[in-house]
């Protein structure tokens, strides 16, 4: 879907998420929602904000996961995407903290994998993702999942695609500070959540988009996955769907 733009386009997306919510509220059931930090996801996250303050929606009955965290990290570090969705959402709403999951850059290495499959049992335990919200990274990834990801990966720890760490290298003051690895959900979740929303904003964002969309399903563009996804939709401005 191509929105003339990312405002509009951001709106319509915070809309379902909160009608879902809402429903899901009314049925006394929570709203399991899979979330995502970068620059594409914030527009979202302001007008869900809005809608709290203004419109009376209420958090209390939805649980996140959210994608991601670099490893290591502290949470109240800069980069950090504990405390980026603390800043752009959740400090914001009433959401019990009990109920936000977030991968721990904390963790010692050898507790990890441990970590990881429970994460992958708690998002099973509530029957799946109601919801996932994805951005794209220049190289197709989608989460950390990076270029060579299986369709059935699971929550790991993965070592960062040098395309990640040149975007990623503003936010680290350089490239060789940028970390090499973070902790992210596999696609196998991703797959499983009954609804996908992935947002590109930004002609940086079109060839990604284009082979994503149009390409061959591969691990080469871990969202080229989402062709295969039932209830998938990307959502781009004009300048993102420029190579389609
Ligand atoms: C990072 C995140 C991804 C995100 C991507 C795009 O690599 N791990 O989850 O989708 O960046 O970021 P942005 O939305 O800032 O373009």
């Amino acid at each position: 879907r191509i929105y003339s733009d990312s405002e509009k386009a951001s709106k319509a997306v915070a809309h379902e998420i909160a009608s879902l919510i809402r429903e899901r509220a009314k049925e006394k059931k929570p709203a399991v929602l899979g979330l995502a930090t970068g620059s594409s996801p914030k527009k979202v996250y302001q007008e869900l904000i809005r809608m709290h303050k203004e419109e009376g929606l209420s958090f209390k009955n939805v649980i996140t996961f959210n994608l991601d965290e670099y490893y290591p990290m502290q949470p109240d570090a800069i980069q950090s995407y504990v405390r980026f969705m603390k800043e752009q959402l959740f400090d914001h709403v009433d959401i019990p903290l009990n109920n936000i999951n977030i991968p721990d850059g904390t963790l010692p290495i050898e507790k990890i994998p441990e970590f990881c499959k429970d994460y992958d049992e708690k998002i099973e335990k509530l029957g799946g993702l109601d919801f996932q919200l994805l951005g794209i990274g220049r190289n197709g990834h989608i989460g950390f999942n990076e270029p060579g990801s299986l369709i059935n990966s699971k929550t790991r720890l993965m070592t960062l695609d040098i395309s990640t760490k040149i975007d990623a290298a503003i936010d680290f003051g350089g490239l060789e500070k940028v970390h090499k690895k973070a902790i992210t959900m596999g696609v196998e979740k991703i797959m499983h959540a009954k609804r996908v929303i992935l947002l590109a904003w930004g002609e940086h964002k079109a060839e990604s988009v284009a082979r994503a969309v149009e390409g061959p399903v591969t691990s080469d563009i871990p969202a080229s996955y989402l062709q295969q996804h039932n209830n998938a939709t990307f959502i781009l401005d004009e300048t993102a769907a420029a190579a389609l």
